[in-house]
């Protein structure tokens, strides 16, 4: 059963879910799966391909052509797209002005839903929004990360080097999964807010919860 320990961590964009989910998984010898990389990849696919972005169907069959895998030579073994590393190309602001379009698409989050437990069958900390809800209901330990707007959006700015229009961006990002997929925390999740809180805090407060939650298997 060891193998198959699944830790989920939601929230939304910059409640530094991504620092937060590498380093549990670094430190707890699990893979590390980020499924915003995946809603990312197939935006771009979409751009790149003159896709209607409200058309599921269509961008359910270019999912199909989309290859995700755990690349495990590395360290903790990372999603890999087509088999390279997720680069910036998944941070342009092409890519995050239609990232929550494509994802509110049924059919879209349905497969991408059973590619996740596909990626997660021998154990990992998974990273999204419905993690702990949709994906894997039954994950041995679930965080639902949150942080104020003004914070999510400082981190984001000083993430991308103080990129103008960063704050604005992910405001809007906000409200648009706020109308089109409204995530909530699932009933069991433990909510950790990281308003005002470093990195390391943020870490040894997530671990504490994960430990407990897994009872010393980790
Ligand atoms: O986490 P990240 O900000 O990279 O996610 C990018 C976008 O992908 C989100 O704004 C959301 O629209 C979508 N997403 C999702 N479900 C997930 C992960 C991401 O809908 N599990």
């Amino acid at each position: 059963m060891e193998g198959r320990t699944v830790v989920a961590i939601d929230g939304p964009a910059g409640s530094g879910k991504s620092t937060l989910a590498y380093r549990l998984a670094a430190e707890l010898g699990l893979p590390y799966v980020n499924t915003g990389i995946m809603y990312r990849a197939l935006a771009r696919r979409a751009l790149q391909m003159g896709t209607d972005p409200a058309d599921g169907p269509a961008l359910q069959h270019l999912l199909e052509g989309i290859g995700f895998e755990v690349d495990r030579s590395r360290t903790p073994p990372s999603l890999v797209v087509d088999g390279a590393m997720p680069g910036e190309e998944l941070v342009a602001p092409e890519v995050e002005a239609l990232v929550s379009t494509v994802a509110r698409h049924p059919e879209v989050r349905r497969a991408m839903a059973e590619r996740q437990r596909e990626l997660g069958r021998e154990g990992a900390v998974m990273e999204g929004r419905d993690i702990g809800t949709v994906v894997f209901p039954d994950a041995a330990a679930k965080i639902f990360l949150d942080a104020s707007a003004d914070e999510r959006a400082g981190r984001r700015t000083r993430e991308r080097e103080g990129e103008a229009g960063v704050a604005e961006g992910l405001a809007e990002r906000d409200l648009r999964d706020a109308r089109v997929n409204p995530f909530v925390p699932a009933s069991d999740a433990v909510l950790v807010d990281t308003t005002g809180a470093g990195p390391d805090e943020v870490f040894l407060q997530a671990l504490r919860v994960v430990r407990e939650a897994l009872g010393g298997r980790r």
